[in-house]
This record gives C-alpha cells, sequence and structure tokens, in this order.
C-alpha cells in the first residue's frame, strides 16, 4: 500500500508580499499520514503551508506546495505510483490568472479591485488506473454538508468523500461522516482529529479489502 495524502491550504499569490489562503491548518491531513505510517502503509504527504510541523517516520515523505499550481505538480509527479490518495487540502478557490502578479503593490486609499480566475479542479482532473483509488473531503456548513458532499463525489467522480463541518477548520477535533460511491456511508462520533485518523483508515482499509473480494479493479 502506498498512500498519498494532500493537507493544508493553499496561497494563492496577489503581488510579492501578499497572498489569498485559508484557514486550514493542515492538521488532519498530518494526523491521517501519521497513522498511515502506524500502519505500515508507505505514505507520502504533499503539504501547504502550515504553522504545525509535519510528522517524521521512516515511512513518510513529506512535499511543501504552497500554490494550487505546485500542488497540481505535485500530485503529477506521485500520484501515478500511488493506489489511494487522500485529497484533505483546502484548495483555494480563485486565484490572479498566471502573469497577472505584480510586485510589491503601494497601499491605495480607494481601494483596489483584483480580477480572479477560478482554480482548476485537481481532483477532479487526476487520471486514474484501475486499482486506485480517490477520496475527497468536504467542509460545509452543517444544514447543506450531505447534500453538497454527496453532489461532490459524483461531481468529482470520486470513491469515497469525509464530509465534515465548518467548525472542523483550525480545530483539535472533528465530527465527520464518510460516504461512498456505492451508497454507503459512515459515521462516528466527534473525536480528537488523531483518533479520527484512525478510524478513518481503518474504515479504508476495510472497503479496500471488501471492494477487491467483490471483484477488484472497476
Ligand atoms: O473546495 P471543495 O469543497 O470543492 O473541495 C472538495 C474536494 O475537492 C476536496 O477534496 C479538495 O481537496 C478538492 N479540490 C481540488 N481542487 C480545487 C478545489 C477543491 O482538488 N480547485
Amino acid at each position: 500500500m502506498h498512500l498519498l495524502i494532500t493537507a493544508g491550504p493553499t496561497h494563492e499569490p496577489i503581488d510579492d508580499v501578499r497572498y489569498l489562503g485559508n484557514r486550514s491548518s493542515g492538521q488532519l491531513g498530518m494526523a491521517i499520514a501519521l497513522a498511515s505510517c502506524q500502519r505500515a502503509w508507505k505514505t507520502t504527504l504533499l503539504l501547504g503551508p502550515s504553522a504545525h510541523q509535519p510528522p517524521t517516520h521512516g515511512l513518510l515523505e513529506v512535499h511543501r506546495f504552497e500554490t494550487t499550481q505546485e500542488l497540481s505538480d505535485l500530485l503529477d509527479q506521485h500520484w501515478p505510483s500511488c493506489q489511494v490518495l487522500l485529497m484533505a487540502a483546502a484548495v483555494s478557490d480563485y486565484r490572479l490568472p498566471p502573469g497577472s502578479r505584480p510586485a510589491k503593490t503601494p497601499r491605495q486609499d480607494q481601494g483596489l479591485d483584483l480580477h480572479l480566475e477560478s482554480t482548476p479542479d485537481l481532483v477532479a482532473g487526476l487520471p486514474r488506473q484501475n486499482n486506485q483509488r480517490i477520496i475527497g473531503f468536504a467542509l460545509e456548513e452543517e444544514a447543506e454538508l450531505k447534500r453538497r458532499a454527496l453532489e461532490k463525489l459524483s461531481k468529482k467522480k470520486l470513491d469515497a468523500i469525509v464530509a465534515n463541518p465548518l467548525a472542523t477548520m483550525n480545530a483539535p477535533d472533528i465530527n465527520a461522516e464518510v460516504f461512498f460511491a456505492d451508497g454507503s456511508h459512515r459515521s462516528t462520533e466527534k473525536q480528537a482529529k488523531t483518533d479520527f485518523a484512525h478510524w478513518l483508515l481503518e474504515e479504508v482499509a476495510d472497503w479496500l479489502e471488501s471492494s477487491a473480494a467483490a471483484g477488484g479493479d472497476k
């Protein structure tokens, strides 16, 4: 088993000094990466800008990114040799179009209008071999969580999606459910992200085993 996991935010530069980002801390992804190593799975962690230090383990390789483009390049490089991708990174939805980034813009009293383009949907665009599985993450308001998570599961052609409420962001604990593309779902009580990481990988391992037993590759 070789697990690829992405974690943390992306930072999209506005100029040489400022950036657009989000409040993702990367803690959940880092906890999953460590739990994966503790299961003796070879693990590659692609980690965005985070105030937290990534874990260290003999089975863990860590690569850092800042922008969506850097994450995209790392995915192109590492995904072909991995079996499962857990796409926990909080990719920025918008960025300045390439080539339009100025050096430091002086402060202007009249404010600043920015023209932003949408970033490409990385997980939706990834190529896939028969034995590869992709699990996405959805962070939404509680009331819309299930509906939007199921929408993303199908739109992004994922094998499963971890649905978690906005309160997960930058918090030590998580209250999440996993929805699988076959219509099944699994939930657990609110718990520390480190405990959730072990629970999630146990669910993923069971699911891989049962899908292999039921006929294996898609
Ligand atoms: O931001 P959104 O709710 O659409 O994220 C759902 C999933 O899609 C996450 O797994 C996220 O990492 C991924 N994503 C992506 N590229 C984007 C936006 C989100 O791969 N530009």
